[in-house]
């Protein structure tokens, strides 16, 4: 569960970022964080994994206060990134790609071999295993990236611009793996982006315009609406 109360966030050149944002997004949910470019997207997400601090408000991840934590670690471990461009190690390939954060925290070649195979059969690439990334098209190795995010299992998942560097069809493809992966490992998942075709993925949709939230629709306020528009 995350969650943010009047949460306002000025940077020290006095740039306002975010103002007055309240949200709360269930265990398990997926939501699409649209918005034109400079918004507050990434500023948002970039609070939840603690990589900037929040000016005033309150902000809870699994009812954990976080301006509270002194140790972050704990709290990035149940954390997965997604970024725009997911830097993969060029000298390594696939598998040892997701494979990595797992021989750092010292898991067992076995433990290794189940999770990272699960992680790349989910994102559709487990046939390209022993591929150098620089062999991959963009959205094989945006899978990578993502690939590499749940392969620890983390219970939330945030994107950044996910799709930036991709073309719509692409673009469509990656949306739509996030979906399933919702769907499969119910991980909370949020996801940035400028890309307003999300409508048509049917998820939690929250527009920031202006540092503001300036809608918010779940997916099934929508046929509710169409009944009370259709009397
Ligand atoms: N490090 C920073 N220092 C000062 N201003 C920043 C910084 N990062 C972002 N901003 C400003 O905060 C606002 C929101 O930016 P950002 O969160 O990056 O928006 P988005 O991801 O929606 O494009 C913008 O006006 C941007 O210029
Ligand atoms: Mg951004």
């Amino acid at each position: 569960m995350i969650e943010l109360y009047r949460v306002n966030k000025e940077y020290s050149n006095g740039q306002t970022a975010l103002k007055d944002i309240s949200l709360h997004i269930p265990m398990g949910q997926m939501v699409f964080l649209i918005g034109e470019s400079g918004a507050g997207k990434s500023t948002l997400l970039k609070i939840l994994y603690k990589a900037e601090e929040f000016s005033s408000g309150r902000v809870l991840i699994g009812r954990v206060d976080i301006s509270r934590l002194v140790d972050y670690s704990p709290l990035r471990r149940k954390i997965g990134l997604i970024f725009q461009d997911s830097s993969l190690l060029p000298q390594l390939n696939v598998f040892d790609n997701v494979a990595y954060i797992l021989r750092a925290q010292g898991a067992s070649e076995r433990e290794i071999q189940y999770r990272v195979e699960g992680a790349l059969n989910v994102v559709g690439l487990l046939d390209r295993s022993k591929d150098m990334t620089q062999h991959l098209s963009g959205g094989e190795r945006q899978r990578v990236g993502i690939a590499r995010a749940i392969v620890t299992n983390p219970p939330i998942l945030l994107a950044d611009e996910p799709t930036g560097n991709l073309d719509p069809v692409n673009s469509l493809k990656i949306f739509q793996l996030f979906r399933e992966i919702n769907e499969k490992l119910k991980m909370t998942m949020i996801i940035a982006t400028h890309d307003p075709r999300v409508h048509q993925l049917k998820k939690r949709i929250i527009q920031l315009g202006n540092s503001q939230i300036i809608m918010d629709t779940e997916p099934s306020e929508l046929p509710m609406f169409r009944s009370l528009t259709a009397v």
